[in-house]
């Protein structure tokens, strides 16, 4: 079976946990400050602090915007479900809106036509690899929490996503774009907002008490992104001649691609494609010759919470017809255009 994701690791990795597990210094430490220093610079923000996953870090990052019970926040239905956990852990109001159909990101009619004077923020997630409509979005006058979990390096204007919202959150869960096995980090140009975060993430050692968490990261998972940083630009190249390979072949296909647009590196964290069959039945053709595709989103928010499904019409009609195809660095061109056969073969059976 070809996996649908897979992590790059190799002897490096091996070598610098190796020597961080002789070290007898495992916790947070030195490390975890070097990459969140890598991280911050990589992205061009000045601060960054390292947590131990993509949701933590939304979390933490609803806290610093003071959102709490009465207020509201905006998110998209076609996303996983920590998304929606953030913003529950906060105890506001979650606002689930509509996806534009051709990025699978969130729509910017259907947040503008959401906002009320009770919206304190708007959470962005970069879907798939691709930068959303950041510069319509930061118009709205609303705080704008980046969710750069599906898309570190990819840019928009020539500007790496993860710098424009006032605050932005990365996974790196064991098939992100990078990965520490977990972890997640926040990025912020602001001063008190990373005063805040760090403070929130660490119980111990404090002069007074309030509700804190135990959201670090530690020096293993560092030393793990440390090395998966080195190889990002490496990482991207790679997704990118799969993408391409796949978006040639597939031209005449009648599948709808996820082709390059203007003004937006793609990163093709996945790769993911529509077509006239249901991805159930798709999902299942290719599963049996051995190819792990699978539905990129399980199931969409407004589904789980029963909301009225006329609502979405967008995220119901790319729910029904979309998969992605395995793509991650260590895919050989070989596996590739196997994968791009039976594809081809299950869309027409
Ligand atoms: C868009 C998005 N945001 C947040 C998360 C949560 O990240 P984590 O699994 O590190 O908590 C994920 C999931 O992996 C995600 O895809």
């Amino acid at each position: 079976m070809i996996p649908h994701s897979k992590p790059s690791i190799n002897f490096r990795e091996i070598k610098f946990l190796n020597s961080v597990l002789k070290s007898g210094f495992i916790a947070e430490g030195k490390l975890t400050g070097k990459f969140e220093q890598g991280l911050a610079d990589f992205i061009g923000m000045r601060f960054a602090t390292a947590v131990n996953s993509g949701t933590s870090g939304l979390h933490l990052a609803l806290l610093a915007l003071k959102i709490r019970k009465g207020d509201e926040v905006i998110i998209p239905s076609y996303v996983c479900t920590a998304v929606l956990n953030a913003v529950n852990y906060t105890g506001a109001t979650v606002k689930i809106v509509d996806i534009d159909p051709e990025s699978f990101n969130i729509c910017r009619f259907a947040v503008k036509e959401a906002l009320t004077n009770k919206t304190k923020a708007i959470i962005v997630p970069h879907m798939f690899g691709l930068a959303a409509d950041l510069r319509e979005l930061l118009k709205l006058g609303v705080p704008v929490i980046e969710d750069c979990a599906m898309a570190v390096g990819a840019t928009y204007k020539g500007q790496n996503i993860g710098s424009f919202g006032v605050i932005s959150v990365f996974s790196f869960y064991a098939t992100k774009m990078l990965t520490t096995a977990e972890g997640g980090m926040i990025l912020t140009n602001d001063k008190k907002v990373s005063d805040f975060v760090r403070d929130l993430k660490d119980y111990d050692n404090k002069p007074d008490y309030h509700l804190r968490f135990n959201y670090k990261m530690n020096d293993l998972a560092a030393a793990m992104g440390l090395e998966q940083l080195k190889k990002i630009p490496e990482f991207i190249s790679r997704r990118q001649r799969i993408a391409k390979m796949y978006n040639k072949s597939f031209a005449d296909s009648g599948l709808i691609l996820p082709l390059p647009v203007q003004n937006k590196e793609h990163v093709y964290f996945r790769y993911v494609i529509r077509s006239k069959n249901s991805a159930d039945v798709l999902v299942e053709k290719l599963q049996k010759s051995g190819i792990e595709a699978k539905k990129p989103v399980f199931r969409p928010l407004h589904q789980y919470l029963r909301f009225k499904s006329s609502d979405f019409p967008s995220t119901n009609e790319v729910f029904k017809n979309t998969i992605s195809l395995p793509i991650y660095p260590e895919l050989s061109s070989q596996k590739a255009r196997h994968i791009i056969t039976k594809t081809l073969k299950a869309i027409v059976d």
